[in-house]
């Protein structure tokens, strides 16, 4: 990661909107984000905070009733909201990879996959080139893979098809949507790993996108905590997950697989996430956090740096002493 560059991504102030006709979702609320080159960044955070769209949004690629009311997004020096057509699809084609969730429903089912493999590679290439490219995201036997069809292949080989496919044209950016939620809990690391794999070798950057804060930490180098469409926590692996900073990162870490004691069931965190209809004109965790105080429910909190980081929480300071103080003790 090299913090002296310009960044790869930069994101500011992005506000978008969902009209679905009989209502409006405020799904992105003043978000800022840069990705610098050679880095992973996982972004983390519940169903609804607002993860895909801000994917999406990077390659504009958001469905219709999606409306950007404020923001720039640059991705690769392109000024993605006011690009092109032609601009446009040569960040798509050129600079951007993406890997969903779901990989039958990124391949078409009535396709083989080598003519797949092929068309993301763009131009005619050898049969020995679409055989190399599935043998670089670990898929074995690649030249029978080439005559399959998606239903024959397990997940995990399907969403290995789909990571080939997105790095195929060597993109500065890959964007990966939850790329393990739908594959077994066995095979869930070791995809990760060919990604990371990839990444590292190309020289990409990589940013995942995941509800699940401890998987993706052990593949990240910096995370992103988001939360009512914005970014509440932002900064390296190790110091957020040693000593979080914004309760709602803190209430994930004792919330996720792996925290809880033998045979205790997993604690959920208590209350549901906002949906919002509009800007958000206070601190939209306040609800549900164990922290507050009265300028919480009254006074949006802003970006600030703290203890290396960068987080928008009035109360970071007391939420990182809570944590140190039976440490302390301990001592
Ligand atoms: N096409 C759409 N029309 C209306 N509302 C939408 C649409 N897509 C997303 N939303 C709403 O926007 C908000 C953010 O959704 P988004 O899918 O970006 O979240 P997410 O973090 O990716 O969630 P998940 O973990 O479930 O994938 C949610 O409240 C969601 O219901
Ligand atoms: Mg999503």
């Amino acid at each position: 990661m090299t913090a002296m560059t310009a960044p790869l991504v930069d994101i500011a102030d992005l506000v978008i909107e969902y009209d679905t006709g009989t209502r409006q979702v405020r799904a992105i609320d003043g978000a800022a984000l840069q990705v610098f080159e050679d880095e992973t960044l996982a972004i983390v955070g519940e169903s609804g905070s607002g993860k895909t769209t801000l994917g999406m949004a990077a390659g504009r690629l958001l469905p219709p009733e999606a409306r950007v009311l404020g923001g720039r997004i640059h991705v690769a020096d392109v000024d993605v909201s006011d690009a092109d057509d032609d601009a446009l699809r040569r960040l798509r084609h050129d600079k951007l990879g993406f890997v969903f969730q779901n990989p039958t429903t990124a391949l078409d089912p009535t396709m083989r996959i080598g003519r797949q493999v092929a068309l993301a590679m763009g131009g005619r290439p050898a049969p020995e080139a679409i055989a190399e490219l599935l043998s670089r995201a670990e898929l074995n036997e690649p030249q029978r893979i080439l005559r399959a069809f998606p239903h024959e292949l397990s997940g995990g080989m399907a969403q290995r098809v789909v990571i080939a496919m997105a790095i195929a044209r060597s993109p500065q950016l890959l964007i990966a949507d939850e790329p393990t939620a739908s594959l077994d809990a066995s095979i869930r690391e070791k995809v990760m790993a060919t990604l990371g794999r990839l990444r590292a070798e190309s020289g990409a950057s990589l940013v995942i996108l995941s509800h699940d804060l401890r998987m993706i930490a052990r593949h990240a180098d910096r995370v992103a905590v988001m939360y009512g469409g914005r970014i509440v926590e932002l900064g390296a692996v190790g110091q957020v997950m040693q000593a979080p900073a914004h309760p709602y990162t803190r209430a994930l870490l004792a919330a996720a697989a792996g925290n809880e004691r033998p045979g205790e069931r997993l604690r959920p965190i208590p209350g549901t996430p906002p949906i919002l209809e509009s800007r958000c004109e206070a601190c939209a965790y306040a609800p549900r956090c164990a922290f507050r105080e009265t300028r919480c429910e009254t006074e949006r909190p802003e970006p600030r740096a703290f203890a290396g980081r960068e987080v928008v929480c009035h109360r970071a300071e007391a939420v990182i002493a809570a944590d140190q103080s039976p440490r302390q003790e301990a001592r």
